[in-house]
C-alpha cells in the first residue's frame, strides 16, 4: 500500500522541481517541507511523500548540540547534504547556506552555492535575509542555482535580534518584510520561508507574491509548512514553541527500547541461540 500522503499533487511519482512548487501554489495545494540531515531519515521522509527536504542549518542544534545555528561550517553542511541527497528519489532537496558562507560577499556566496551543487548534488540553496543579501542572491541565481529566501525570524541573526520572539509585530518591520519579500521574488527566488511572524502578515505576503511561501510559526495561509523533523517526531523535547506539533513521542519509544536492550544484556537474554552463529 502506498504511503503517499498527498495524492492530489500533480505527478506524485515524479521528481518535485521548483516548477512543481509554483504549480502547487497556483492550484492551491499546500506544500509539505521537512528537515533532514542524514540518509536514513531523508529516505523515510521521501518515501512518505514530503515535497521538499530541507537540509537545514538547524543541524547545528539537533545534530551537533550547539545552542545556535551559527557554528556549523560549510564543509559540515556539505556532508549532511551529501547524505540526504543519497536518500531522496522524489523530493526537492534544498540546503541552507550556513552562517559566514554568503553574507557580505557575493563572490563567496556563489562559490559556497556551487560547492553544494557539485559536491552534494542538491537542487537549490536557502539564504536568510532580504535587501542586505540581494547581491549574493542575484549572483547565485545568475549561475542558474535556485534560491529559496527566508524572512522573519532568521536564526543566523539571533545575536542582532537578542530574542527568538515573534518578528515583524510592529508596522515598520512588517513593511520592511513585505518589501523584502517583493525584492526576493523580483530577484528570482523560487520560494520563501516565513518564520515566526504574525499569521495575518504571512497571509498578506503570501497573497502579494506569486512564489510559494512556506511557513514555520506563520499561520495557515502560507502556501506550505515546514517543521524541524526532530521536533515533529518528539526527538527534541526541550524546545516547545507553540508552532511545533508533535506527531510522535519517539523520545519515549527510544528510551524504552534502549532500557529493554540494556536489561536483556544484563540478564544474558540477548542474543539467543537464533540470534547467534
Ligand atoms: O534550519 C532550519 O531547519 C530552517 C527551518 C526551520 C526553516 O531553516
Amino acid at each position: 500500500m502506498s504511503t503517499q500522503v498527498n495524492p492530489a499533487v500533480p505527478d506524485a511519482a515524479k521528481r518535485v522541481t521548483t516548477l512543481t512548487l509554483s504549480e502547487m501554489k497556483e492550484r492551491g495545494i499546500p506544500i509539505a517541507m521537512l528537515t533532514a540531515y542524514d540518509y536514513t531519515s531523508a529516505r523515510l521522509l521521501d518515501s512518505a511523500g514530503v515535497d521538499v527536504v530541507l537540509v537545514g542549518d538547524s543541524a547545528s542544534n539537533v545534530m551537533a548540540g550547539h545552542e545556535t545555528t551559527l557554528p556549523i561550517t560549510l564543509d559540515q553542511m556539505i556532508y549532511h547534504a551529501q547524505c540526504v541527497v543519497r536518500g531522496v528519489e522524489r523530493a526537492l532537496v534544498i540546503v541552507d547556506l550556513p552562517f559566514g558562507s554568503y553574507q557580505g560577499n557575493s563572490k563567496k556566496a556563489l562559490a559556497s552555492a556551487i560547492r553544494f551543487m557539485k559536491e552534494a548534488g542538491v537542487h537549490g540553496v536557502k539564504a536568510e535575509g532580504g535587501q542586505v543579501i540581494k547581491s549574493a542572491v542575484k549572483r547565485i541565481l545568475d549561475a542558474g542555482i535556485p534560491v529559496m529566501g527566508h524572512l522573519g525570524l532568521t536564526p543566523q541573526s539571533i545575536y542582532r535580534f537578542g530574542t527568538y520572539q515573534v518578528r515583524a509585530k510592529d508596522e515598520v518591520e512588517a513593511k520592511r518584510l513585505l518589501a523584502d519579500a517583493a525584492l526576493l521574488e523580483e530577484a528570482g527566488c523560487f520560494s520563501l520561508v516565513l518564520e515566526k511572524i504574525p499569521a495575518e502578515l504571512a497571509a498578506d505576503v503570501s497573497s502579494s507574491i506569486k512564489i510559494p511561501t512556506i511557513g514555520i510559526g506563520a499561520g495557515l495561509e502560507c502556501d506550505g509548512q515546514v517543521l524541524v523533523t526532530h521536533d515533529l517526531l518528539g526527538l527534541t523535547t526541550d524546545f516547545n514553541p507553540r508552532f511545533v506539533r508533535r506527531y510522535a513521542r519517539l523520545d519515549e519509544v527510544i528510551k524504552e527500547s534502549v532500557a529493554r536492550y540494556i536489561k536483556d544484556v544484563r540478564n544474558r537474554k540477548f542474543p539467543t541461540e537464533d540470534e547467534s552463529y
